[in-house]
Protein backbone atom coordinates (compact mmCIF):
# COMPACT_ATOMS: atom_id res chain seq x y z
CA UNK A 1 0.00 0.00 0.00
CA UNK A 2 1.65 3.26 -0.94
CA UNK A 3 2.23 5.53 1.84
CA UNK A 4 1.38 9.47 2.24
CA UNK A 5 3.90 11.44 3.02
CA UNK A 6 3.41 15.05 5.26
CA UNK A 7 5.67 17.59 7.13
CA UNK A 8 6.65 16.84 10.67
CA UNK A 9 3.71 17.74 12.97
CA UNK A 10 0.82 16.95 11.16
CA UNK A 11 0.11 13.58 12.57
CA UNK A 12 1.57 11.92 16.27
CA UNK A 13 3.36 9.32 14.78
CA UNK A 14 5.06 8.31 18.04
CA UNK A 15 2.29 7.40 19.60
CA UNK A 16 0.54 5.55 21.82
CA UNK A 17 2.78 6.02 24.72
CA UNK A 18 2.13 5.32 28.96
CA UNK A 19 1.70 8.38 30.25
CA UNK A 20 3.80 8.98 33.17
CA UNK A 21 3.25 11.55 36.26
CA UNK A 22 6.06 13.78 37.24
CA UNK A 23 5.91 14.54 41.17
CA UNK A 24 8.02 17.03 42.18
CA UNK A 25 8.07 19.18 45.47
CA UNK A 26 7.37 22.88 45.34
CA UNK A 27 8.80 23.67 49.02
CA UNK A 28 7.97 27.54 48.76
CA UNK A 29 4.44 26.21 48.33
CA UNK A 30 4.58 23.24 51.08
CA UNK A 31 2.96 20.53 48.70
CA UNK A 32 3.89 18.57 45.75
CA UNK A 33 3.43 19.54 42.01
CA UNK A 34 2.19 16.89 39.53
CA UNK A 35 1.84 16.63 36.03
CA UNK A 36 1.39 14.31 32.86
CA UNK A 37 4.46 13.39 31.30
CA UNK A 38 4.21 11.54 27.56
CA UNK A 39 7.69 11.87 26.61
CA UNK A 40 9.54 9.79 29.08
CA UNK A 41 12.24 6.79 28.46
CA UNK A 42 14.47 4.27 30.06
CA UNK A 43 18.06 5.13 29.08
CA UNK A 44 19.93 2.73 31.02
CA UNK A 45 19.78 0.05 33.12
CA UNK A 46 23.19 -0.22 35.19
CA UNK A 47 23.03 2.54 36.31
CA UNK A 48 19.59 2.72 36.18
CA UNK A 49 18.95 5.87 33.65
CA UNK A 50 15.43 7.33 33.05
CA UNK A 51 14.77 10.45 31.19
CA UNK A 52 11.57 12.83 31.11
CA UNK A 53 11.42 15.31 28.52
CA UNK A 54 9.69 18.78 30.45
CA UNK A 55 9.00 22.07 28.39
CA UNK A 56 10.88 24.91 29.84
CA UNK A 57 7.90 26.30 29.82
CA UNK A 58 6.13 23.80 32.45
CA UNK A 59 6.10 24.86 36.31
CA UNK A 60 7.54 20.98 36.52
CA UNK A 61 10.70 22.19 34.41
CA UNK A 62 11.53 25.02 37.36
CA UNK A 63 10.89 22.87 40.42
CA UNK A 64 13.00 20.04 39.02
CA UNK A 65 15.93 22.05 38.56
CA UNK A 66 15.42 23.59 42.20
CA UNK A 67 15.14 20.57 43.92
CA UNK A 68 16.82 18.28 42.39
CA UNK A 69 14.79 15.12 42.67
CA UNK A 70 11.61 13.85 41.14
CA UNK A 71 8.97 11.40 41.34
CA UNK A 72 7.55 9.14 38.08
CA UNK A 73 3.86 7.57 38.39
CA UNK A 74 2.21 5.18 36.32
CA UNK A 75 -1.30 5.33 36.18
CA UNK A 76 -3.91 2.78 34.81
CA UNK A 77 -6.55 3.59 32.38
CA UNK A 78 -8.98 4.16 34.92
CA UNK A 79 -7.30 7.48 35.64
CA UNK A 80 -7.50 8.61 32.68
CA UNK A 81 -9.48 11.55 33.75
CA UNK A 82 -7.07 12.42 36.28
CA UNK A 83 -4.01 12.51 33.73
CA UNK A 84 -6.17 14.93 31.80
CA UNK A 85 -6.55 17.16 34.75
CA UNK A 86 -3.15 17.51 36.10
CA UNK A 87 -2.59 18.29 32.56
CA UNK A 88 -4.54 20.35 32.21
CA UNK A 89 -3.49 22.78 35.51
CA UNK A 90 -0.26 24.57 36.06
CA UNK A 91 1.53 24.48 39.73
CA UNK A 92 2.43 27.66 38.77
CA UNK A 93 -1.63 28.95 40.28
CA UNK A 94 -3.05 26.45 41.56
CA UNK A 95 -2.06 23.36 44.30
CA UNK A 96 -2.93 20.09 42.25
CA UNK A 97 -3.07 18.16 45.43
CA UNK A 98 -5.46 20.18 46.94
CA UNK A 99 -7.64 20.79 43.99
CA UNK A 100 -7.94 17.43 42.70
CA UNK A 101 -7.66 15.59 46.56
CA UNK A 102 -4.67 13.46 45.44
CA UNK A 103 -3.49 10.91 48.22
CA UNK A 104 0.41 10.79 48.40
CA UNK A 105 3.09 8.47 49.71
CA UNK A 106 6.19 9.93 51.26
CA UNK A 107 9.71 9.56 49.57
CA UNK A 108 11.73 6.66 50.81
CA UNK A 109 15.09 8.08 49.57
CA UNK A 110 13.87 11.41 48.53
CA UNK A 111 11.69 14.07 49.93
CA UNK A 112 9.55 13.58 47.51
CA UNK A 113 6.10 12.03 47.72
CA UNK A 114 4.82 10.09 44.81
CA UNK A 115 0.92 8.96 44.18
CA UNK A 116 -1.19 6.60 46.20
CA UNK A 117 -2.97 5.59 42.70
CA UNK A 118 -0.32 4.91 40.71
CA UNK A 119 0.32 1.06 39.97
CA UNK A 120 4.38 1.70 39.94
CA UNK A 121 6.42 4.43 41.44
CA UNK A 122 10.21 5.10 41.03
CA UNK A 123 12.48 7.87 43.17
CA UNK A 124 14.94 9.30 40.31
CA UNK A 125 17.77 12.46 41.52
CA UNK A 126 18.59 14.38 39.16
CA UNK A 127 21.88 13.86 37.08
CA UNK A 128 21.97 15.82 33.94
CA UNK A 129 20.03 17.98 32.06
CA UNK A 130 20.39 18.45 27.95
CA UNK A 131 18.58 21.12 26.15
CA UNK A 132 16.92 19.55 22.83
CA UNK A 133 14.72 21.36 20.75
CA UNK A 134 12.16 23.14 22.69
CA UNK A 135 12.12 20.53 25.33
CA UNK A 136 14.82 19.39 28.23
CA UNK A 137 16.05 16.05 28.70
CA UNK A 138 16.01 15.77 32.46
CA UNK A 139 18.09 12.73 33.14
CA UNK A 140 16.90 11.13 36.92
CA UNK A 141 19.01 8.23 38.21
CA UNK A 142 16.33 6.05 39.82
CA UNK A 143 16.65 5.11 43.63
CA UNK A 144 14.13 3.16 44.40
CA UNK A 145 10.75 1.75 43.29
CA UNK A 146 7.51 0.93 44.52
CA UNK A 147 4.70 -1.30 42.66
CA UNK A 148 1.45 -2.03 44.05
CA UNK A 149 1.09 -6.24 45.04
CA UNK A 150 0.31 -8.17 42.56
CA UNK A 151 0.72 -6.04 39.15
CA UNK A 152 4.28 -6.98 38.29
CA UNK A 153 5.06 -11.28 37.58
CA UNK A 154 7.93 -12.83 38.48
CA UNK A 155 9.92 -11.68 35.61
CA UNK A 156 8.97 -8.25 36.60
CA UNK A 157 6.51 -7.76 33.75
CA UNK A 158 3.20 -5.97 33.92
CA UNK A 159 0.43 -8.62 34.39
CA UNK A 160 -1.87 -7.24 31.49
CA UNK A 161 -5.15 -9.42 33.19
CA UNK A 162 -4.55 -7.21 36.15
CA UNK A 163 -4.19 -4.05 35.25
CA UNK A 164 -4.80 -2.01 31.98
CA UNK A 165 -1.99 0.57 31.62
CA UNK A 166 -2.76 4.00 30.43
CA UNK A 167 -1.76 5.14 27.06
CA UNK A 168 -1.61 8.45 24.94
CA UNK A 169 -2.25 8.64 21.71
CA UNK A 170 -1.92 12.37 21.54
CA UNK A 171 -4.50 15.22 21.11
CA UNK A 172 -6.35 14.50 24.76
CA UNK A 173 -7.30 10.70 23.10
CA UNK A 174 -6.31 7.93 25.56
CA UNK A 175 -6.54 4.21 24.89
CA UNK A 176 -4.99 0.99 27.05
CA UNK A 177 -3.75 -2.66 25.91
CA UNK A 178 -5.87 -5.51 25.32
CA UNK A 179 -4.30 -8.86 27.59
CA UNK A 180 -5.49 -11.22 24.54
CA UNK A 181 -2.91 -9.74 22.47
CA UNK A 182 -0.12 -10.57 24.67
CA UNK A 183 2.22 -11.99 22.18
CA UNK A 184 4.91 -14.27 24.22
CA UNK A 185 7.57 -16.25 21.70
CA UNK A 186 9.60 -18.89 23.16
CA UNK A 187 12.30 -18.53 25.25
CA UNK A 188 15.70 -17.52 23.93
CA UNK A 189 18.45 -14.69 25.34
CA UNK A 190 16.86 -12.58 27.63
CA UNK A 191 15.50 -9.48 25.92
CA UNK A 192 14.90 -6.12 27.51
C1 LIG B 1 -1.15 13.07 28.56
C2 LIG B 1 -0.29 14.30 28.58
C3 LIG B 1 1.06 14.22 28.24
C4 LIG B 1 1.88 15.33 28.31
N1 LIG B 1 3.20 15.19 28.00
C5 LIG B 1 4.04 16.26 28.17
C6 LIG B 1 5.44 16.11 27.94
O1 LIG B 1 5.93 15.03 27.57
N2 LIG B 1 6.25 17.19 28.17
C7 LIG B 1 5.74 18.40 28.58
O2 LIG B 1 6.50 19.36 28.78
N3 LIG B 1 4.41 18.57 28.78
C8 LIG B 1 3.56 17.54 28.59
N4 LIG B 1 2.22 17.68 28.80
C9 LIG B 1 1.69 19.02 29.15
C10 LIG B 1 1.84 19.33 30.65
O3 LIG B 1 1.37 18.27 31.44
C11 LIG B 1 1.03 20.62 30.95
O4 LIG B 1 1.61 21.70 30.25
C12 LIG B 1 0.93 20.92 32.43
O5 LIG B 1 -0.08 21.90 32.62
C13 LIG B 1 2.22 21.44 33.04
O6 LIG B 1 1.97 21.63 34.41
P1 LIG B 1 2.98 22.44 35.36
O7 LIG B 1 3.03 23.87 34.83
O8 LIG B 1 2.33 22.35 36.71
O9 LIG B 1 4.29 21.77 35.27
C14 LIG B 1 1.35 16.58 28.70
C15 LIG B 1 -0.03 16.69 29.03
C16 LIG B 1 -0.82 15.55 28.97
C17 LIG B 1 -2.28 15.69 29.34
Amino acid sequence: MPHESSVPGSCYFYYPRLVCVVGVRDEAKHTTNFTPVAWTTPLSSDPPLFGICLSPSTYSHQLVLKTGEFTVNFLSHEHAALAEALGKLSGRDTDKVRALKLELEPGQTLSTPSLAVAYACAECVLLERHHVGDQTLLVGEVQRIHTSPGTFDADGVLRLEQLNPLLYLGSNRYATTDAASLHRPGSGAKPR
